[in-house]
């Protein structure tokens, strides 16, 4: 299949990472469409442990092309960063593309998110500027990378857009920016990235043309999404696979499949509603972690306690009916080894009535999950490479997943590492 699509079914950081990874061993080319780094997508490989922000997780393929595309928002000091980062690993970032349409990401973006959190609603954001950003992008006062490529035009924009952004930072209380140290760094940005700057459109559509095998990895899940999510405690952009061909400008009806990452279990960062959530710091810790390994469930981007809860299904039937997953990967299977019983939520009351769609963020804070209880393998899976061999139960909580959610579980994850996986 050429174009397959990868995208989060929950709240984010279900494994994306490792599965993008796994994935782009047999992929052309792996694609970012959205967010920023707010993303934290964790890899574990060959090549060591990485926890990549902006950078797409197909990096470690040589000749996999890794293109950070049209609908992200990307911090270019963040980028040269991780760059040097992973070169000093002995990854090949040769073939690393920028979009000429992404947007730039400013340090005043950062400076506003801050900002926002301390003295406007807070909703528990990353602090990396991404809601900033975007709203940029909506009122057309941001940059793109094809302004580097014309420093003198560039320096103009930036005339014409720091007033405005210097009256919001000032209103605020926060510290401003002169023309000249936002046109400074654009100078660097320009000269250490140029030569990575794309046209994107003709570069996505003769890859597809080719019948190039192109992997677009998201960020985030769905329930974050800023239309589609628990809305305002959502990020600002669209973690569903649709968007991928939006922001890439090829027709969606080049896409063949579409794989939903989740966990076998709940996880959450920042605020909002999470039916399943468990609030007894006990029981969660069974799946937390001190937080001393890699699969320990502390944010990849801002190192915070997610918060944690049993399986959510009616959250994965959305986001496969938002999205059209072809095939799920279901991540962590292993943490849940040692469990006598395992809760999966299979439906939601409200008022006392089963629904059957997914409610406002305020009434999900009233919905009342509705639990099966299925029995634990207590058993080691960490080393089970076949689907044949995994315990009964744990077959039964995969079934479980696939007769709710209506889609066909492809990968299970069974350890942190790139091996660590079964294929059905
Ligand atoms: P992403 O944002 O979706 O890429 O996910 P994150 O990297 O933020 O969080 C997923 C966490 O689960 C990371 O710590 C991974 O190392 C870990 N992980 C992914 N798949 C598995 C798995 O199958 N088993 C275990 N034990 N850990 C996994
Ligand atoms: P990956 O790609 C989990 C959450 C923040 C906050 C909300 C808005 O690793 O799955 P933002 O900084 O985007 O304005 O914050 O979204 N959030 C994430 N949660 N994983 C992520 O990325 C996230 N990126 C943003 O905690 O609730
Ligand atoms: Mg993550």
């Amino acid at each position: 299949m050429s174009v397959t699509i990868l995208v989060g079914a929950q709240f984010g950081d279900e494994g994306k990472g490792k599965i993008v990874d796994f994935l782009s061993t047999d992929m052309d080319m792996v694609v970012r469409f959205q967010g920023g780094d707010n993303a934290g997508h964790t890899v574990v490989n060959e090549k060591g442990v990485f926890k990549l922000h902006l950078v797409p997780c197909g990096i470690f393929k040589s000749g996999c092309k890794a293109l950070a595309n049209t609908g992200m928002v990307i911090n270019p000091d963040e980028l040269l960063k991780e760059l040097s980062d992973i070169e000093s690993k002995g990854v090949n970032t040769s073939e690393m593309y920028i979009s000429s349409r992404a947007i730039i990401l400013m340090p005043y973006h950062i400076e506003l998110d801050s900002l926002g959190e301390k003295t406007g609603i807070s909703i528990g954001t990353t602090k990396r500027g991404i809601g900033y950003a975007y709203a940029d992008r909506s009122r057309r006062t941001a940059l793109r990378f094809e302004d580097l490529l014309d420093l003198d035009y560039c320096k103009e924009r930036i005339q014409k857009i720091m007033p405005g952004i210097n009256a919001e930072l000032q209103a605020k209380g926060g510290r401003t920016f002169s023309v000249e140290e936002v046109y400074a760094k654009c100078v660097v940005w320009a000269e250490k990235l140029s030569a990575r700057i794309v046209e994107p459109i003709s570069f996505v559509n003769k890859a597809i043309e080719k019948k190039e095998k192109i992997l677009f990895e998201g960020q985030l899940g769905a329930m974050k999404d800023i239309d589609l999510g628990i809305y305002p405690y959502v990020t600002s952009s669209n973690p569903v696979a649709a968007y991928a061909a939006v922001s890439g400008g090829f027709p969606i009806s080049k896409i063949d499949e579409i794989v939903g990452v989740m966990k076998a279990f709940t996880s959450a960062v920042g605020d909002g509603p999470f039916p399943t959530e468990m609030l007894d710091e006990n029981e969660v810790n069974g799946f937390r972690g001190d937080g001393h390994k890699v699969d320990d469930e502390f944010g990849a981007r801002t190192g915070r306690a997610r918060r944690l809860g049993w399986l959510d299904l009616h959250i994965v039937k959305y986001a496969a009916t938002i999205n059209g997953f072809t095939s799920l990967a279901v991540c962590k299977i292993d943490k849940l080894d040692t469990y006598d019983e395992i809760k999966v939520c299979v439906g939601y009351k409200l008022n006392g009535k089963e629904i059957d769609y997914m409610p406002t963020s305020r009434d999900m804070y009233k919905v009342e999950p509705i639990y099966r209880v299925l029995k634990g393998w207590k058993t080691d899976t960490t080393k089970i490479r076949s689907y044949d061999a995994l315990p009964q139960e744990a077959k039964d909580y995969i079934k479980c997943i696939e007769s709710v959610v209506g889609v066909n579980v492809k990968y299970i994850g069974v350890g942190p590492a790139r091996e660590d996986i079964i294929i059905k």
